[in-house]
């Protein structure tokens, strides 16, 4: 198989989750250009509605939408049941939702480290079980984890979230180990990438520091040696490339999209 024929998806279908801005649309957009049929999934119907006939023209063989809340284990059940009898299976997972909130990690209360774990490790595990039975059957499974840098390198100020950003990688590295073959699990790790989520984390560094915002983000962009934030579309680019035929022989690893912020090898 060529190169440019090994990064089609036209026989595949995708389930993107956290789809309806950001890193997740970026994504979605992303599947859609390589030929794939994609369902995208997030709280916003209106979100996800815009979004459908934009991923139609861009090449997605069907656009589908699953509206639900990934904080809510019974109602994401119900939702995927449903779904997968109307237009399963699925072959790849992108597994995104929101990050939690920001703040010490010695302030944390136990509601919201439980919180975390719901949205995302127990999230991901349902969404696992429900569509490995048909990745199975296909023989072909791609599931990408968009967690962070601070798997590598904790990140102040975001406790909560370094937490469960490793207790999502210890998840994913057992999986790995798991999963049959032909059914790969990897994480990417995006740096400040220009997203609503980074806006408000550097307001909030803003308010904290006493600085302006456009200082905080001036100081980001000095810390990586592109020098520049990064688009969400560069960290896309490396989802889907995981999710394509191409990456058959990558299995368990966490790659940084991050324009060579992380100091650690
Ligand atoms: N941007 C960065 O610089 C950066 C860096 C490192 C890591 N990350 C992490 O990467 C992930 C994506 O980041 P982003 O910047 O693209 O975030 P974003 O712009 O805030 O988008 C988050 C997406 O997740 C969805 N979502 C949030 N809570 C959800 C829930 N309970 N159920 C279902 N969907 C939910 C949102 O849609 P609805 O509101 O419609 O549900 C939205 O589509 C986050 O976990 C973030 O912490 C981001």
């Amino acid at each position: 198989m060529s190169l440019p024929s090994s990064l089609s998806l036209a026989t595949r279908h995708a389930l993107v989750c956290g789809a309806s801005a950001g890193i997740g649309r970026a994504t979605a957009m992303a599947l859609a250009e390589l030929g794939a049929r994609v369902t995208t999934l997030a709280r916003s119907q209106e979100a996800l509605g815009e979004l459908q006939p934009q991923l139609l023209r861009a090449g997605a063989a069907e656009a589908h939408v699953v509206v639900t809340d990934l904080d809510a284990p019974s109602a994401l059940d119900a939702a995927i049941t449903t779904w997968l009898d109307a237009h399963g299976p699925a072959h790849i997972l992108v597994h995104n939702t929101g990050g939690p909130p920001g703040g010490r990690l010695l302030d944390a209360t136990a509601e919201a480290l439980q919180a975390a774990f719901r949205r995302h490790v127990v999230s991901a595990q349902r969404l696992v079980q429900h569509l490995l039975p048909g990745m199975r059957a296909a023989g072909y499974g791609r599931i990408v984890n968009v967690l962070s840098t601070s798997v590598r390198e904790p990140i102040d100020h975001l406790g909560v979230s370094n937490t469960i950003r490793a207790a999502m990688s210890a998840w994913a590295k057992t999986l790995s180990r798991e999963l049959p073959p032909g059914v790969t699990i990897n994480n990417v790790l995006p740096g400040y990438t220009s997203t609503e989520r980074l806006a408000s984390l550097a307001q909030a560094t803003a308010e904290r520091s006493g600085r302006s915002r456009a200082e905080v983000e001036s100081d980001w962009r000095a810390a990586v040696p592109e020098k520049r934030l990064g688009k969400p579309e560069e960290v896309a680019a490396a989802i889907a490339f995981l999710a394509s035929p191409a990456a058959s022989y990558i299995r368990g690893v966490s790659l940084a999209v991050d324009g060579g912020r992380l100091r650690s090898i």
